[in-house]
């Protein structure tokens, strides 16, 4: 008996070890989110992760992605997410090929999933103003943003310049945008996504599997960012998911393959310097740098699909750790806390200064674990928890959504 009871508390407390986030903690973080998001890259992140959360069908997660349905319903919305193009574009000046004119040539790409979500289920078929708009931002990108010598495209306007933040910004719309054009340009532009990830791994990856942040141009940040890692795996992550759910997944093989290496790379090399709490540190290898939940979180997020993606479950206990150091960074409010000052990089962040990329990337870290069933014992992976609740929390519409008009403000960085 006493044995009996004593292996059901082992098996018990080892399948527990990921309890997640409930409901009311997901509801505040995602409030903040959406009031806090102003930032071309912060909106577009916002998008990305409402889609999974709230409208996982229509996420490229879904094999259901491509195409998505002409027309939405009340059940199916994504009203959020419209929102969020629907200003973008509103305020978007006449002149700008870009969706955003800000200085960034990269982060303004990220909002166009969204704008073109918005066109493909816009009620007036007559109505160009979506796709006009969308066609804009991929034209400055293919024609008109700056190049380094290898081709790859810009994150910054005004010089040849890399930047890891750009493989979660840009190749995931070019590879979108593709998805559903269909026919040829489908082709070439899932594989222009593709090569982007590739020229920008070839200039930021270091030996030990990690990638700087900024390369080439008038200044250089070499260290391994964590936020930076993050984008670069969770980007090449969506142009994977975004290949595997196309007609064309079958002329994509070599490069399905090699983006997962490349993500497990990422993933494989930063959770060997993961903190004994579950932390990452801002800087991923120097034990000096401060701790960063929310780079944890992103990392966990690609950590968690990958594991649904490969079937290997190895790092899940390192992204179960991170959960947890995760869940027990949001304070009272919603607010993810210990998170790097993401204007800055290399500072901490303070009360007065939250996170909204942050707010996105908790969203993003819960979706993908729901959707693994990661709850139950993760290890053997995916099995049913009975709580494989679809996340659509009605989208509801609080009138505080967006009152920001979208401010187009400068990326403030340096
Ligand atoms: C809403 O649309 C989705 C996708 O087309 C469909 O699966 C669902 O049944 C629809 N719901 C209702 C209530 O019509
Ligand atoms: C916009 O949607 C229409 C279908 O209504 C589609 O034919 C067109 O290609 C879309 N534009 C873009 C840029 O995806
Ligand atoms: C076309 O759609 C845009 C975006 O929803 C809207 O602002 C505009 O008023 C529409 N134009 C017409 C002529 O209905
Ligand atoms: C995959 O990566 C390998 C090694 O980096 C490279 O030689 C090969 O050309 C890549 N395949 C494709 C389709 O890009
Ligand atoms: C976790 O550990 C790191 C040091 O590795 C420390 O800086 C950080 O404050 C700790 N976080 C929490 C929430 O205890
Ligand atoms: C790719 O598709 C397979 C099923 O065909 C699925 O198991 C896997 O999770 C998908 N990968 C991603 C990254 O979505
Ligand atoms: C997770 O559980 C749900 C409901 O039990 C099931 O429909 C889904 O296929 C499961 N997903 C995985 C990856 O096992």
């Amino acid at each position: 008996m006493a044995l009996k009871l004593a292996l059901f508390l082992f098996v018990f407390s080892t399948a527990v070890k990921a309890a997640g986030l409930n409901s009311d903690v997901i509801s505040s973080v995602r409030q903040n989110l959406v009031q806090t998001a102003t930032h071309s890259w912060e909106l577009g992140t916002a998008a990305e992760a409402l889609l999974e959360l709230d409208w996982p069908a229509l996420s490229v997660f879904s094999p259901s992605a491509f195409p998505p349905p002409y027309q939405l319903n009340d059940t199916l919305n994504a009203n959020d997410v419209l929102r969020i193009a629907e200003n973008v574009v509103a305020a978007k000046p006449a002149d700008s090929l870009a969706l955003v004119p800000d200085g960034s040539a990269g982060d303004p790409a990220s909002i166009g999933v969204a704008v073109l979500l918005a066109n493909w289920t816009k009620p007036d078929p007559t109505n160009f103003t979506y796709s006009t708009a969308v066609g804009d931002q991929l034209n400055y990108l293919l024609n008109v943003a700056p190049r380094t010598a290898s081709g790859a495209i810009s994150h910054r306007t005004d010089e040849a310049q890399l930047w890891a933040d750009f493989v979660y910004m840009t190749p995931p719309f070019i590879a979108y945008f593709g998805a559903l054009q269909g026919g040829d340009s489908e082709s070439a532009l899932l594989q222009i996504a593709y090569e982007q990830c590739s020229l920008y791994r070839d200039g930021l990856r270091d030996e030990n599997g990690l990638w700087r942040h900024v390369a080439e141009g008038s200044w250089q940040d070499n260290t391994h960012w964590a936020t930076g890692n993050a984008w670069a795996a969770a980007g090449m992550l969506r142009v994977l998911a975004t290949l595997n759910y196309t007609s064309q997944a079958q002329n994509f093989v070599a490069q399905r393959a090699n983006l997962t290496s490349w993500i497990q790379e990422i993933i494989t090399a930063t959770w060997q310097h993961q903190s004994e709490n579950g932390t990452l540190l801002n800087v991923i290898d120097d034990p000096t740098s401060f701790a960063d939940s929310a780079s944890t979180a992103l990392l966990a997020y690609v950590t968690y699909r990958m594991a649904l993606h490969t079937g290997d479950y190895t790092l899940i206990p390192n992204a179960d750790k991170a959960l947890q150091l995760v869940e027990s960074s949001i304070d009272s409010q919603g607010l993810l806390r210990n998170t790097v000052n993401p204007y800055t990089f290399n500072t901490a962040s303070t009360p007065d200064v939250p996170s909204p990329e942050g707010q996105a990337f908790v969203l993003l870290l819960h979706s993908a674990w729901r959707d693994g069933n990661f709850s139950s014992d993760s290890t053997s992976g995916g099995a049913p928890d009975g709580n494989g609740n679809a996340g659509n929390d009605d989208g509801d519409d609080d009138g505080s959504l967006f009152p920001q008009q979208c401010r187009l403000v400068m990326r403030r960085r340096r």
